[in-house]
């Protein structure tokens, strides 16, 4: 039935060549959702006593890496950062990577300017991708007028666009290929593979003579760069390579390496059972976590995507429409990948590598002065002692983008801080200093105003007092 419903979406559309694209997205779409209903049949997902801890050649130190002799084979790599994503989760529309996110320069402004700097410091012309969605498309396009004028070369591409399914009768939602929006979802990163390949962008790469390609996620301010890690892929014969890096207690939701079967594997919370949760977030068992920084070969995206054998496991995801509609969007992960590549393993790298803004909490400290920014990069002030991020708890009213920059006057010092929480109405005057332990609690209809430069050193403020 679904094939049908699929079959009579394509025959709708007149132009040849538009229906042949879209007819190999539905292709796509229907083997992700046969996969999908073979694995509900089965039952099972993962055998949990072949889970193992990954090898030590599994997983290499960063520091055990040769450092970078050749900056030349920059002219071999391409980054690619995934731009698929909105920014409703901290309440602003658009594209997540137009939030303005340090000094008024937005995600893509910073990512461009790194890429600017690598490029003019050693004369190389590294391409810079962008992976949207429908969702972005239109916003990122008018927003990278901008660098027209740029020494940068910007590509973009579409990722696929796929039905969203009604969950009960398991019928694709949409009746027209070109109805209504709310009816069809980006599938996850995971369709950065084939996307690639349907959009032409991969032999293109290939053609200019690109062989790596550096992915990241659009909203990691870590993932830059990096000349020795570039080097390994091209002493190592790795055809993936993923970046992970040491997990805190905090990270427990992260995939992580895991060994099966004698190869290396992405496991993600959403494939583990509940009782073998324990020991998924045990930080004993794995130690590491992915950060999705991932290097892939070109050539290897090129074999992988023309065998067909891409299987990446399938994570389901149901959301409810208007009208309590529920219905289900079939997702895979870029990471999950890995599994498909010769010798793919993973580097542990430093933490700092990783550096996701995901709310307005993150923004709290990407903005402050535990970082300085030098091209496009930001640095952790090296007067922090023992280079840890504090732990920061911003409640409901600092949520949204917008809510957060009203509500400080400007970006407190937290240079010593250890620990921030602060619930209900509460403001910040200029030039606050905060240390130690902080924790601010304004209660339901009262209001905090923190004046400006007051300090407040492992201070508890609740109330409605006016310090
Ligand atoms: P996510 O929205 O998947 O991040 O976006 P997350 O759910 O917070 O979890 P992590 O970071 O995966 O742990 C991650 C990146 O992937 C892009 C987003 O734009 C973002 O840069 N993305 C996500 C796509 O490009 N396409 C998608 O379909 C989904």
């Amino acid at each position: 039935a679904m094939r049908t419903e699929l079959n009579k979406l394509t025959a709708a559309i007149l132009d040849a060549k538009a229906r042949k694209a879209f007819q190999t997205e539905m292709d796509n779409f229907y083997m992700l959702f046969t996969r999908y209903l073979s694995e509900k049949a089965k039952g099972t997902k993962l055998d949990w006593d072949k889970v193992n801890e990954p090898s030590p050649e599994q997983i290499i130190n960063y520091s055990s890496l040769s450092r970078c002799e050749n900056p030349q084979h920059l002219n071999k790599l391409a980054v690619l950062k995934l731009n698929g994503g909105l920014g409703t989760t901290m309440g602003c529309i658009g594209p997540k990577s137009a939030i303005e996110v340090r000094d008024g320069m937005t995600f893509l402004d910073l990512s461009v300017r790194q890429i600017e700097y690598l490029n003019n410091r050693y004369n190389v012309s590294v391409p810079f991708i962008l992976m949207n969605s429908f969702n972005t498309d239109e916003d990122t396009m008018r927003i990278i007028q901008k660098y027209g004028s740029h020494k940068i070369n910007i590509l973009t591409f579409n990722q696929s666009r796929y039905p969203r399914i009604n969950k009960e009768s398991l019928l694709p939602m949409p009746r027209s290929p070109a109805g209504d929006i709310s009816q069809w979802y980006p599938p996850g990163h995971g369709d950065l593979f084939e996307s690639m390949a349907n959009s032409g962008i991969l032999d293109r790469l290939i053609a200019d003579g690109k062989e790596y390609l550096f992915v990241s996620n659009v909203d990691n301010l870590g993932a830059v760069v990096d000349l020795n890690i570039l080097q390994h892929m091209v002493d190592s014969d790795a055809e993936f390579v993923m970046e992970v890096t040491d997990k805190t207690k905090a990270d427990i939701k992260g995939g992580t390496l895991i060994d099966y079967e004698g190869t290396v594997r992405l496991l993600e919370v959403a494939q583990v059972s509940p009782e073998h949760m324990e020991d998924f977030k045990s930080i004993k068992k794995f130690k590491i976590f992915n950060t999705n920084n991932l290097w892939i070969n070109l050539k290897a995206i090129k074999r992988v995507t023309e065998e067909k054998e891409l299987n990446l496991d399938v994570i389901v995801n149901t959301k409810t429409l208007e009208y309590d509609k529920k219905v289900i969007q079939l997702e895979t992960a870029v990471g999950a990948g890995i599994k498909h590549f010769k010798n793919a393993h993973g580097v542990n790298v430093p933490r700092s590598r990783f550096l996701p803004v995901k709310s307005t909490s993150d923004l709290f400290l990407v903005t402050s002065d535990l970082y300085s920014l030098n091209h496009g990069e930001l640095m952790m002030n090296p007067k922090r002692l023992f280079q840890t991020v504090p732990l920061v708890k911003l409640g409901d009213e600092f949520k949204k983008v917008s809510n957060f920059m009203s509500r400080f006057e400007s970006p407190p010092y937290i240079l010593e801080l250890d620990h921030l929480t602060v619930t209900g109405d509460v403001t910040f005057g200029a030039g606050v200093q905060l240390k130690g332990t902080v924790i601010i609690v304004a209660t339901m209809g009262h209001r905090i105003d923190i004046p400006p430069n007051s300090l407040l050193e492992n201070k508890v403020v609740s109330g409605n007092l006016r310090i």
